[in-house]
């Protein structure tokens, strides 16, 4: 696929078509996710409720089952490691707003806009801890391996974007590197649990482990767009928040390359000064150095280097669907 082929619309993507093939499971996977936020602490069950009970695609539960069933083997480990990955990833949305000071999440008010910093952050603490008791339950040491180095991964990725905060040198080589740990790893771990917990032999666990890796990659790359170019409405979180953090993502980074020098220091001043003020003027600086086309471009390539690894998988329907996720994840507007 191309980023041309985006304008055919015989390629539009029905993620729910996809859904279905997993819906049982996922069914099972939202009543465990139920089941475990329940706590006699009220703040936890309300706060834990309206983030997770509102909303979210489930790519990445989605990911592990479409996995495991790729392989032919869905058991109920799958099913805990399901709910134990989206645990984590709601955990770092909730650090995430507070951090990227967002106050919309999934169309709504985020946590930390209603409930306060304090309470977001120790929430998604708990949601953390929640998922490594979960965790301790397939009885397994590699998949505790593979979780607790996923979750310290993540943690450096968001630390290291911390320090390309506001600072407009930052490379697409330090960038790629961000997207890498904070963001690809996750959806990685997703896909080589299906495939340990399905008893893949390691080849196959590593290639899908590549393709979890490989689409994350494509899946940031396009959110970093989408927070240029979407609308509140269609991507349920405010645009401009990225600028408004001062975040050197690529769209403003290969700007940046390619722009006059008067433009350059437009984007330059805007990420040094990490606000929305300029919003705007650098959307149009970023349309007019089609630095949304080059991001499509990597995000393209990441996802083509996804559906090549699914070749160590024989033909289904779940394969089918992996491919396509893939390609979900370039052509998503939300
Ligand atoms: C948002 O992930 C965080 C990123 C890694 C960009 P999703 O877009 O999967 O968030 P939900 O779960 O659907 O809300
Ligand atoms: C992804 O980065 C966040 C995590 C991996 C936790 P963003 O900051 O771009 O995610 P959104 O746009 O807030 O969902
Ligand atoms: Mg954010
Ligand atoms: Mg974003």
């Amino acid at each position: 696929m191309t980023v041309q082929d985006k304008d055919n619309a015989s390629e539009s993507i029905d993620f729910d078509v996809i859904k279905n093939l997993t819906i049982t499971e996922a069914k099972a996977v939202d009543q465990l996710i139920i089941k475990e936020l329940s706590s006699d602490v009220l703040l936890i069950n309300q706060i834990g409720h309206y983030i997770i009970g509102n909303g979210g695609k489930r790519l990445r539960p989605m990911l592990l089952l479409l996995v495991a069933k790729a392989l032919g083997k869905a058991t109920d480990n799958h099913l805990i490691l399901a709910a134990v990955i989206e645990f984590i990833h709601t955990a770092t949305l909730l650090h995430d707003d507070v951090v990227d000071e967002s106050d919309l999440r999934r169309g709504q008010e985020s946590a930390n806009a209603v409930w306060g910093n304090a309470a977001s952050v120790l929430v998604g603490d708990y949601l953390y801890s929640s998922a490594f008791e979960m965790m301790v339950r397939t009885d397994n040491m590699r998949v505790m391996e593979i979780l607790s180095k996923t979750t310290t991964a993540i943690a450096e990725g968001e630390v290291l974007q911390l320090l390309n905060c506001n600072n407009p040198d930052t490379t697409e080589e330090k960038y790629l590197e961000v997207i890498a740990r904070k963001t690809a790893i996750l959806f990685s771990a997703a896909t080589r649990l299906g495939a340990v917990l399905a008893d893949a032999d390691k080849t196959t666990e590593e290639a899908l482990a590549e393709y979890g890796q490989q689409l994350g990659i494509a899946f940031q790359l396009i959110d970093d767009a989408l927070d240029y170019k979407s609308t509140a409405e269609d991507l349920g979180k405010n645009l401009g928040d990225d600028l408004a953090e001062g975040k050197p993502t690529l769209p403003l980074i290969y700007a940046i390359a390619h722009a006059s020098e008067s433009d350059a220091n437009i984007i330059i001043e805007a990420i040094k000064q990490g606000s929305r003020d300029a919003f705007s003027e650098v959307y149009e600086i970023v349309l007019s150095t089609k630095a949304i086309e080059y991001t499509e471009k990597c995000a393209d390539e990441a996802a083509e280097k996804a559906i090549a690894a699914l070749d160590c998988l024989d033909e289904s329907e779940y394969k089918n669907a992996l491919v396509t996720l893939a390609k979900f994840s370039v052509q998503r507007d939300y």
